[in-house]
């Protein structure tokens, strides 16, 4: 049987990826994808969202998540993701996706609730909908089967010197996430910064034949250049790792810690992660390490799988 996700994205261009990986992976079944703002503003993730979804021929429905953080004001990533959130590739009018009337944090609950135990929510953005859904249904983590984030660090942040893009964009929606006492796995920069895209291996994938893998070129040639640019090495895969795990978690190795998010505004380190050693079990999962060419296999799987 399928595994049922439901992703929850602000595309984003490593989103883009994470749509495509999941999109195209023999194992996951997407009941739903929510766009939230983050990377860039909430009318062009939602806009970003569809079209990738379109790409891949699905017709999953695609929700509209949060337009802002719980309290602090938005924070925006364009400088990696272009002004678009998505530059790069240019797309057609659609014909298959359009946007859902419901909202997004509805959805999830609706969902969650209608599938007991079989959902996995895969979030790769701020994590304001989990928050906002976790205070509308105290029941949810009891109800999910995991909940799957790409969030923090515990070793230096890309946004702030301490904090990581969605754990800062918007931290007490992390911290309520994080004491929700929800089954819980976090991948880290610490993870994610050590997967990350060479030009030869984009060269290879570009090969592929279908829209799908032209789509992700293109996202990937952006994603690069802009790293690039910023002299940060080769770009990192935050987002589809989060996928990766949810298709195969065997080939990962992981720690079970305490997760604590500073939310003091005034603090210099406003947004970092820490981990506190637990006793047993029971705490978040923090995967450590991964078998890389095991992940490049599921993306050229995955895009293989696609129109
Ligand atoms: C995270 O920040 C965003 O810019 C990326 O899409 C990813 O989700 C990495 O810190
Ligand atoms: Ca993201």
């Amino acid at each position: 049987m399928k595994q049922k996700v439901i992703l929850d994205v602000d595309t984003g261009l490593d989103d883009a990826a994470a749509l495509f990986l999941a999109a195209g992976a023999e194992e996951l079944e997407i009941v739903a994808v929510i766009a939230t703002a983050g990377n860039v503003g909430l009318d062009k993730t939602v806009e970003n969202t569809l079209n990738v979804i379109e790409t891949t021929g699905l017709s999953c429905p695609v929700f509209a998540g949060s337009a802002k953080p719980l309290i602090r004001q938005p924070v925006e990533a364009g400088d990696f993701h272009g002004e678009s959130g998505l530059d790069g590739p240019v797309f057609g009018k659609r014909v298959i996706q359009e946007l859902q009337e419901e909202d997004g944090v509805s959805a999830m609950i609706r969902l969650v609730k209608r599938h007991p135990g079989e959902i996995t929510i895969i979030s790769v953005g701020p994590l304001t909908d989990l928050a906002h859904a976790l205070r509308r249904e105290p029941a949810l983590p009891s109800l999910v089967k995991e909940i799957v984030v790409m969030s923090g660090s515990f070793s230096g942040g890309n946004v702030t010197k301490d904090a990581e893009f969605n754990a800062y964009a918007d931290p007490e929606a992390a911290a309520i996430v994080f004491s929700s006492g929800a089954p819980l796995v976090m991948l880290t920069l610490d993870i994610t910064r050590t997967v990350t895209l060479s030009r030869e291996r984009l060269d290879f994938l570009r090969t592929i034949e279908g829209r799908s893998a032209e789509v992700f070129s293109q996202c990937m040639d952006t994603y690069m250049a802009n790293y690039e640019a910023k002299k940060f090495g080769w770009p990192q895969m935050h987002d589809p790792l989060c996928v990766a795990y949810v298709i195969d978690r065997s080939r990962f190795s992981a720690e079970d810690r305490r997760v604590v998010v500073d939310i003091d505004p005034a603090s210099p380190s406003y947004g970092m992660t820490s981990r506190e050693a637990i006793d047993g079990e029971g705490g978040v999962i923090i995967p450590t390490d991964v078998d890389r060419p095991w992940f490049w296999e599921m993306v050229e799987r995955s895009l293989r799988n696609l129109p």
